[in-house]
């Protein structure tokens, strides 16, 4: 993958290059040249504030447009054999990780709650257990889909201190959600939106996909109003990426040819809707609703690092060393993968042997990628505090976000404009690293 010779050229090509959601790319770990040990690694950390993120990679189904690490309807031996394996990855964590205070919890998949409400308790008693997290005082969130939502999954989750539930619905409309090839039915939906309700929980995020196949303006804002019925704290907007080794993508190559690409238009259109509704972008994808709550827990800052991840395919970050197990989209991979992690041992979960090593460039890469496409944007102050110099010098690539109306730079922040926003998924992967560029090429076509 040659370097794009500048970002009018990539912005010519259109919005949708690829989510950045981390950087480096997953896609750009390999395996370590020798296995590196967890203990004198995080030692060095700053571990005031640490994130940790559980992997539940199970779920009801394998919906037609997903690429994470997830799989249908695993054997109940294997799910119970993960959740103990999590356990025993907390117990060594706990030794690994010596003195520290987590800021926050999230358990994220796949489906967590495709797990059974006595399976939720035990992971959330060993976190507080082993990796001493006060569940009470530390935000908390928990992903969801429509199907698994029960009154007893919500009853654990709210008594270990759970704030925040995110429920996938991808769209209201029953011809849109066949043509992402998920099975949903509407009562479901609210049915499981009523309980989440019910049951208290300060934060109720939902997912919508935009640009499904036949999704108009109009179907599109009919979908946001009924989710808007419900007033949820957050709203995620996301555009819908056909990836190949997804079900849609594999329709996708024996088509003649593609289908019309609305998603500019319907993401204009949505993000107007979602902001006369008093809502607030915080990204390109996600929308605050103004009676939400405050953070209130101890700082978590995206940019930084300490993100502690557990499970099959769970990604952790350290300043200089991003880790991981493998990652897989197809089944038999995927049914791999958690098989082997499952049959980890102590020793094993001790060291870390696949990831990317971050030299000082690539940190400063991942930290503008991470803070200049989420409001506020780059703050110039704690860049220089970061790392003593100014973004414009040390990345210079920056200055061509203005000219473009792609940002602007005042009151010490550099900060996307709405059509930055709007473009945020081809200025992230414009920000790559030519090495980062050259592994993920390597690795093949995204998954
Ligand atoms: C872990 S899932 C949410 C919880 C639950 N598994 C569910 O599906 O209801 C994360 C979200 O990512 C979004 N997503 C996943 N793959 C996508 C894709 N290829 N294009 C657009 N959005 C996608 C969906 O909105 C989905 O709800
Ligand atoms: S969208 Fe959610 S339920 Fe569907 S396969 Fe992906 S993680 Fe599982």
């Amino acid at each position: 993958m040659p370097a794009p010779a500048s970002l009018a050229d990539l912005i010519a090509h259109g919005p949708y290059q690829a989510y950045s959601y981390s950087y480096p790319h997953k896609q750009a770990y390999r395996r370590l040249d020798t296995p590196r040990p967890l203990a004198p690694l995080w030692a060095a950390e700053d571990r005031r504030a640490l994130f940790a993120y559980l992997h539940i990679p199970f779920c009801t189904m394998r919906c037609g447009f997903c690429n994470l690490f997830a799989m249908a309807r695993p054997d109940e031996d294997l799910v119970q054999r993960y959740v103990d394996a999590l356990v025993r990855q907390m117990r060594v964590m706990d030794g690994v990780l010596g003195g520290r205070r987590f800021a926050r919890l999230a358990l994220g998949g796949g489906t967590p709650t495709y797990l059974s409400p006595a399976q939720l308790e035990t992971l959330f008693t060993a976190a507080e257990r082993h990796l001493g997290i006060a569940l009470q005082a530390t935000p908390s969130g928990i992903e969801a889909s429509p199907e698994t939502v029960t009154d007893e999954r919500l009853a654990v989750c709210k008594a270990m201190g759970v704030d925040r539930v995110s429920l996938g619905i991808q769209s209201f409309a029953a011809d849109e959600m066949r043509a992402l090839a998920r099975p949903q039915q509407n009562p479901v939906v609210v049915q499981a939106i009523e309980r989440i309700r019910r049951a208290g929980f300060p934060v109720l995020n939902l997912d919508l996909i935009y640009g499904i196949e036949g999704q108009t303006r109009s179907s599109l804002l009919a979908s946001i109003d009924s989710a808007l019925a419900f007033a949820p704290e957050e709203l995620y907007l996301y555009p819908l990426y056909v990836r190949g080794q997804t079900g849609l993508g594999k329709l996708a190559l024996r088509r003649d040819s593609a289908p019309a690409d609305s998603r500019l238009d319907l993401y204009a259109a949505a993000r107007d809707h979602l902001r006369a509704a008093g809502y607030t972008q915080v990204s390109m994808r996600m929308f605050r609703a103004p009676h939400a709550p405050g953070d209130s827990g101890p700082a978590y800052c995206c940019q930084d690092d300490g993100m502690v991840g557990l499970g099959a395919g769970a990604r952790s970050y350290t300043r200089g060393l991003h880790y991981s197990g493998a990652y897989a989209v197809e089944r038999s991979a995927t049914r791999d993968i958690v098989q082997a992690y499952v049959e980890q041992d102590e020793a094993g979960f001790a060291q870390a042997a696949h990831g990317f090593e971050l030299d000082a460039q690539e940190q400063r890469r991942r930290y503008a990628i991470q803070s200049l496409l989420t409001r506020p944007g780059l703050s110039h102050a704690a860049w220089r505090q970061r790392f003593g110099s100014d973004c414009l010098d040390d990345l210079p690539q920056l200055r061509e976000l203005q000219p473009l109306g792609l940002a602007q730079d005042a009151n010490g922040l550099l900060a996307l404009t709405d059509r930055g926003l709007a473009y945020a998924d081809t200025i992230g992967p414009w920000l790559v690293s030519a090495r980062v560029r050259a592994l993920m090429a390597e690795h093949g076509p995204a998954c």
